[in-house]
């Protein structure tokens, strides 16, 4: 049904279980189209920091998407953030009860609560490509499933108040990455600093940021061209 919907200029390999859709991906050899990879349950799921990924069994959408980038891996630092905001794009499309949010770097919100996740491992390969496994968790049907050790976090059917077609939410969601992706490809993360501004989470909230082994606090002034986090402290901009 899937390769129905998104045609087939994107090869897709589904699975029942495997241990990470985006560890699938980084061994497979790139093909010259899209390559997406989609599990109903992952043993070793893998969030952002080293952390895991709780994956329970056909109600989140796991998802990696790769595409080979004839980019060095320098510049694909604005990457997550721009597949955060077509996620969030495609889930505004879908459905005018989704008001998505993005939380820097790489969460989706809905009212105020994590509802996915973004991860991408980058692989420089020879003749200055790179590939992109660009991987999405998103909390699809998820009403009365707790979920260990998450605390605030809420799910498409939780928001909208019904169940969802995943196939439908997938195909919307890689119908927008494989076009703006091309878009990436060619002009960077400049076009997408508008939809972030509109989409940001903590813009003008208080938030506390480590890097290395400091600790600062201060207000969340949006991203910069390069898509860092700008934070107001007390001695001005960082
Ligand atoms: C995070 O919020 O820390 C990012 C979570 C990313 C989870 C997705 S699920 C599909 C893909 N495969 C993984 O092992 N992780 C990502």
């Amino acid at each position: 049904k899937l390769q129905k919907l998104i045609g087939n200029d994107i090869s897709i390999d589904i699975f029942e279980s495997l241990p990470s859709t985006n560890d699938y991906l980084k061994d497979e050899a790139p093909l010259s189209k899209p390559r997406v990879c989609i599990a109903e349950h992952q043993t070793s799921g893998r969030g952002r920091m080293g952390r895991s990924w709780t994956s329970p069994f056909g109600r989140i959408i796991y998802c990696s998407y790769s595409q080979m980038f004839m980019k060095d891996i320098s510049e694909m630092a604005g990457l997550g953030l721009v597949v955060g905001i077509l996620t969030a794009k495609a889930l505004e499309d879908m459905d005018s009860r989704l008001k998505p949010q993005l939380k820097w770097p790489n969460d989706i919100y809905l009212e105020g609560k994590k509802a996915g996740g973004i991860l991408i491992d980058l692989l420089a390969e020879a003749n200055g490509y790179c590939k992109a496994v660009m991987g999405i968790g998103l909390n699809v049907n998820m009403k009365g499933c707790p979920l260990k050790g998450v605390e605030k976090w809420t799910s498409l059917e939780d928001v909208v108040g019904q169940k969802l077609d995943r196939n439908v939410v997938l195909a919307e969601i890689i119908r927008f990455l494989s076009q703006g992706l091309e878009t990436f490809l060619k002009h960077g993360l400049e076009p997408f600093l508008p939809d972030w501004r509109r989409l940001d989470f903590l813009n003008n909230n208080k938030v506390s940021l480590s890097s290395g082994q400091k600790v600062y606090t201060g207000i969340a002034k949006g991203i910069n061209p390069q898509g860092h986090l700008c934070l107001e402290l007390p001695q001005g901009l960082k």
